[in-house]
């Protein structure tokens, strides 16, 4: 492979230079709807050991490199990863997601958290993303990611997923003092964190707000944005020049807030059309997305069609082609080649 001195094309549009065509790369790219994974994953059935394990997260996370040599290489982790290190214990159980044994609800609970020390809590991470840097060198683009405060107090609340979110929703309407304290301790350690992922390697780093759609657009801003733009504010003291990205699932309706929040980029979800969505977050912001997980159900035709409209509606500055969320469990696996193949073509296509 030749050697280049540019830097990967994921990171140049994500700095905002002009490329010849929308880098691509699929949040969830690594998991169950590839074989390969499914094999390690009867090997090692916990999920700790998976992404904790260095040798094997970073197999992990070069399953999908190797398979369809996408313009970006995420981390194999998960968001809930450094919450023990604040001592909050934590397991993530199969087909459930993260399990609290001890969801924090109480004011002595909060005042217990300790501050994230990365290098003695998370050493794994420095081992991972070093040797994914050195894996992909200028051919793709390492993604390090982190969740946001009001999705991680969600799970530290609640205990695991929620459907309604009635427990930090009954603190948040009845007691906010202690969710705020709870919410500051985790946007400080996400910054620590943040930091650690960059250093470590991590060219660009992508903040998952999943559940902060679940809130109305003035709770989001009591409880969300201010705390995004914590995080942010932290890294871009430090770390200026790597791109940022901010998810939130069902983001309709807050999009045009998620663009306050310090965020380079937005990722847009496919409950908003692309090109509304330019038109709603103004020239300098910068997009991800936006094409449903489910298309990739659809027939070859369909998907190539569906890439065409989303990467013309994007336009020619500022996009990173992606789905509008993670690739669905069983998704075709020659699907997600074959939307790789034709998104590295583009420049042919559109
Ligand atoms: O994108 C990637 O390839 C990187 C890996 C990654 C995982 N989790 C691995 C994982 C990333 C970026 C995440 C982020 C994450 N984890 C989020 C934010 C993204 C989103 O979905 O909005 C959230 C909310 C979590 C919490 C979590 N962890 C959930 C909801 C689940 C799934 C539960 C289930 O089984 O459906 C997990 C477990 C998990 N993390 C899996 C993977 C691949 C699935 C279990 C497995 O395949 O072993």
């Amino acid at each position: 492979m030749g050697v280049s001195l540019t830097a990967p094309h994921l990171l140049q549009a994500a700095r905002g230079e002009v490329v010849d065509r929308p880098p691509v790369w699929m949040m969830r790219q690594a998991g169950r709807y590839m074989k390969a994974y499914r094999d390690l994953r009867d090997k090692y059935p916990s999920f700790r050991d998976r992404s904790e394990i260095p040798e094997v997260a970073i197999e992990v996370s070069l399953q999908p490199w190797k398979a369809f040599q996408p313009d970006g290489v995420i981390l194999f982790s998960d968001i809930v990863t450094p919450l023990p290190g604040l001592g909050i214990d934590m397991d993530i159980a199969e087909g459930k997601g993260p399990i609290i044994h001890s969801p924090i609800r109480t004011q002595a609970q909060v005042d217990h958290l300790r501050p994230l020390d990365p290098e003695s809590a998370l050493p794994f991470i420095k081992t991972i993303l070093q040797a994914l840097r050195q894996e992909v060198g200028n051919q793709s683009t390492v993604l390090g990611f982190v969740g946001a405060p009001w999705t991680l107090a969600a799970y530290a609340v609640e205990g695991k997923g929620s459907k309604t979110y009635s427990i930090i929703k009954n603190m948040a309407f009845t007691d906010p003092a202690i969710l705020h304290q709870l919410l500051s301790k985790l946007a400080d350690a996400i910054a620590i964190y943040v930091r650690y992922q960059i250093d470590c390697g991590a060219q660009v780093v992508q903040m998952f707000d999943s559940w902060a759609g679940q809130l109305s657009p003035q709770d989001y801003d009591t409880f969300a944005l201010p705390y995004q733009q914590r995080v942010f504010q932290q890294v871009k003291q430090t770390h200026p020049d790597t791109p940022l990205i901010l998810l939130v699932s069902g983001s309709a309706g807050v999009l045009e807030r998620m663009a306050q929040s310090g965020a380079d980029i937005v990722t847009v979800d496919w409950s908003v059309d692309m090109a509304e969505a330019r038109a709603r977050l103004g020239k300098h912001i910068k997009v991800q997305g936006n094409l449903d997980p489910g298309v990739l159900f659809g027939s070859k035709e369909f998907i190539r069609d569906r890439i065409l409209d989303t990467v013309r509606k994007a336009g020619n500055w500022g996009h990173i082609l992606n789905l509008g969320h993670g690739v669905l469990p069983e998704t075709p696996e020659e699907n997600v080649a074959f939307f790789f193949e034709t998104a590295k073509q583009l420049t042919a296509l559109v």
